[in-house]
């Protein structure tokens, strides 16, 4: 061999190894850490959010400009140092481009420091305190706040011949947040409010709280509860006689959860309630949805399902425009400002707050002949183009 071809030959094995890191980077795996409650009391929102998170995947044959997106599901039990020490993990070892998940809104604040420390996206699907996102510049929600579905209902009750109100909530951030933007919003529309009560989190036991509502005696109880813990709620609220007394239920959509809705039974019709998606949500991109989850799953899909399909997307359409090169500070760029049609209907990530925007809709259960005799929530009134009510003007 030449020395000139020795040379040339040592030139291109040179511009091969330089080459090929650039090579192996953009065809590198684009890792999503999502955490989730997938075991103990809030496990419903985990399966949901799981399965509606790898469908818009394999929908989307899990690959945004020409990356392959590895999702890494972990499971924190819905405890909060588990989540926060499995955020840390993710990024630290794993070197995750973007967190996601977050099933409850103590989950979402231990992670917020984290996200920020490790300059790190992450897109909270399920909480919904409104303080959330303002915990840090990184968190991006598709997900929704109480104060935006909880504004509506009120408006909806002093309409509604509801004079009299209780409101029995969760104690903790969300229930709180749905106390006090019901509270405001229904004394400006000239409702009295006889009592505000709150039940624990974690295994709670409503007879106590519902003796105290039956002895008020007001046109209507307005509820925040989360999701998964309607069911329980519904058979103490018929068997203290509650329904008969002429005390009228009204709540966000977490009550009538469409993962439990159907198994409440009759004791639900009737209900009415607020919130920004319902399974029976009358468009053609919510029908394909509906459809292909309850195919790759044996289950209907809910608003937790929706809110990490949702997440996915807004993660794969950043990837995207960032042209497979990623980067949180490019990523989170690229989530701002997102406008959509997702099942629930158009959706904006609002570049201002990181929050998301959308509309929220009033829905009375009932049983519904063309979907196979089934309970669901059916939309009758909207609010379009909520913004989160909660935010700081
Ligand atoms: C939260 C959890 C829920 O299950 C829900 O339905 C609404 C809010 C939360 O913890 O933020």
């Amino acid at each position: 061999m030449s020395r000139r071809r020795t040379v040339l030959h040592a030139a291109a094995a040179l511009t091969a190894a330089i080459a090929l890191p650039a090579a192996r980077a953009q065809s590198a795996p684009f890792k999503v850490g999502l955490i989730l409650p997938m075991t103990g009391p809030f496990a419903s929102t985990g399966k949901q959010a799981e399965a509606g998170a790898k469908l818009w995947l394999a929908q989307n044959g899990a690959v945004a400009a020409g990356r392959r997106i590895e999702l890494i599901l972990k499971d924190d039990a819905g405890v909060a140092d588990t989540t926060r020490r499995i955020a840390q993990e993710l990024i630290v070892n794993d070197k995750v481009d973007v967190l996601v998940g977050f099933g409850l809104t103590p989950l979402a604040l231990a992670t917020a420091p984290i996200a920020t420390q490790g300059k790190t996206p992450m897109v909270v699907t399920a909480a919904a305190t409104s303080v959330i996102t303002a915990q840090s510049p990184w968190i991006v929600r598709t997900s929704f706040t109480l104060p935006q579905v909880t504004v509506p209902i009120a408006d909806w009750a002093a309409k509604n011949g509801v004079k009299k109100a209780v409101t029995f909530v969760a104690d903790y951030g969300p229930g709180l947040d749905a106390e006090k933007f019901f509270k405001s919003q229904f004394l400006l529309n000239h409702g009295e409010m006889a009592a505000e009560i709150r039940s624990p989190l974690r295994g709670p036991d409503f007879a106590p709280f519902l003796q105290k509502v039956a002895d008020l005696k007001p046109d209507a109880v307005f509820v925040f509860l989360p999701s998964g813990q309607g069911t329980a709620f519904m058979k103490q609220f018929s068997e203290r006689g509650l329904d008969k007394a002429g005390v009228r239920l009204i709540a966000t959509g977490d009550v009538t959860d469409d993962d439990i809705l159907n198994e409440m039974g009759d004791v639900a019709l009737g209900v009415v309630t607020s919130h920004h998606y319902s399974a029976a949500h009358p468009s053609a991109t919510n029908k394909t949805f509906v459809q292909a989850f309850e195919a790759a799953n044996r289950f209907r899909p809910n608003f937790m399902a929706v809110g990490a399909y949702d997440g996915l997307r807004v993660i794969a359409k950043a990837l995207q425009a960032t042209q497979g090169k990623g980067g949180g500070e490019a990523l989170l760029g690229a989530m701002k400002g997102q406008v959509f049609e997702s099942p629930r209907g158009p959706v904006l990530i609002d570049a201002q707050t990181r929050d998301i925007v959308q509309d929220v809709y009033i829905r009375k259960v009932e049983r519904v002949a063309a979907l196979g005799n089934q309970l669901y929530n059916v939309e009758f009134d909207v609010q379009k183009a909520v913004k989160d009510p909660g935010k700081a003007k």
